[in-house]
């Protein structure tokens, strides 16, 4: 049998985490995968997690299974985080692996329920393509971001959406765009929201970095908008970057409509899909943003230590955007877009060359990873862009 299958390539994104490991030079620089970075290059554990997993080592006393659905004070808890304490909608959830799990999840409902086609903006996390594509989903795509310009194209987006059909699924990104960084407006949201709602489209909202753009509430604004204004949603979120947790496999997928029925007819559907791909989600993580998000203590250092990545990312924006200068017609944009990524304007051979000559580290596509930067560094690493 296994003669039969051809080899497939590694994912280009992960693999470059080996690729980078294997460069022996000291000045190197990885703006590769998206893992939050601190001055020193180091993937810290939130301290408030450090503290959550003392507890939990102490207090739990069985390794039984939780539930098909995960753990629902973990549900309730992020929800009251991602929705809002007093949401207006019905949100029925179940815990995933990680944020892509909630979207493979989504995906297969998506299907299930007979709904042949999602909407992807251009560009989007590469990813996203094919978690839609391996449950036989068809993709269109609507323009979402002009890379020499470094400018959002809102008004091609909104006319490609006035040409889905009613009931097609559209995803978008709730904040920090992965891969262009750039931000939606108050306004930018309601114009989407109306034509999502005129058109009776189903929105799934990708929230993965909520905190790391305009805080824990300004990156969900949107987002809480939207859902009020639909009769239904899906919603994916990832405690990977907002929690540090990315190897223990934390999120969850809410389904959200203004009747409580529908909701738990769809949540039923997803812990039966789950059932037969994985059973049911680990619980580590979970319980681990549980104590955070139920401990006043734990939650306050959370967020003033998640405040100060979102003020490191935002200085360095800024620092970078300034010694691009003029590099390319608007780098200055740069400093303007929020999270992680920026999306620049370089050629596969362009950023071939800056990993060749100078160990500077991206995917082909020109996405960097704003936290793989040093203050200490920006200078120098600009002008190794200006260069090219
Ligand atoms: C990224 O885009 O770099 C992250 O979301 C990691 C991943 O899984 O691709």
């Amino acid at each position: 049998m296994f003669e039969r299958l051809t080899r497939q390539p590694d994912d280009p994104l992960l693999a470059l985490i080996g690729i980078f490991k294997a460069d022996p030079r000291a000045d190197k620089v990885d703006l590769g995968v998206g893992v939050y970075r601190d001055e020193a290059g180091h993937s810290p554990i939130f301290r408030a997690v450090k503290a959550a997993e003392r507890l939990i080592w102490e207090s739990q006393d069985s390794k039984a299974y939780v539930a098909p659905e995960g753990d629902q004070a973990f549900l309730d808890l992020l929800w009251a985080m991602v929705g809002g304490k007093s949401s207006p909608v019905y949100a029925a959830g179940v815990q995933t692996p990680g944020g892509s799990g909630a979207l493979r999840l989504a995906a297969d409902l998506i299907r299930q329920a007979g709904t042949g086609k999602i909407w992807l903006g251009l560009p989007s996390w590469p990813n996203h393509a094919g978690i839609f594509a391996a449950v036989g989903l068809q993709i269109e795509t609507y323009p979402y971001f002009d890379v020499p310009s470094q400018t959002l194209q809102l008004d091609s987006m909104l006319a490609a959406l006035q040409r889905a059909a009613p009931g097609d699924a559209v995803l978008l990104h709730a904040s920090c765009h992965n891969p262009t960084g750039a931000p939606l407006s108050t306004d930018d949201w309601a114009r989407i929201t109306a034509v999502i709602a005129a058109r009776g489209l189903v929105p799934l909202i990708d929230s993965a970095y909520q905190g790391f753009g305009a805080g824990l509430e300004g990156d969900v604004a949107g987002l809480r908008a939207l859902i009020a204004a639909v009769p239904e949603a899906l919603v994916a979120v990832s405690c990977s970057k907002s929690f540090g947790l990315y190897r223990e496999r934390t999120g969850a997928l809410y389904a959200v409509a203004a009747a409580k029925a529908a909701a738990e007819t769809a949540r039923s559907n997803l812990v039966a899909i789950a059932r037969t791909s994985y059973s049911m989600p680990p619980d580590h993580g979970s319980a681990i943003v549980k104590t955070i998000l139920g401990t006043p203590a734990l939650y306050e250092d959370w967020s003033n230590e998640l405040d100060s990545m979102r003020e490191r990312l935002a200085s360095l924006r800024r620092s970078f955007a300034a010694a691009l200068g003029d590099r390319w017609s608007n780098s200055l944009a740069i400093g303007k877009q929020e999270g992680m990524f920026s999306l620049l304007p370089l050629t596969p051979a362009e950023v071939m060359s800056l990993r060749d000559k100078h160990g500077v580290y991206m995917p082909t596509s020109g996405r960097i990873n704003v936290a793989g930067l040093k203050l200490s560094d920006v200078t120098r690493v600009a002008g190794l862009f200006r260069s090219i």
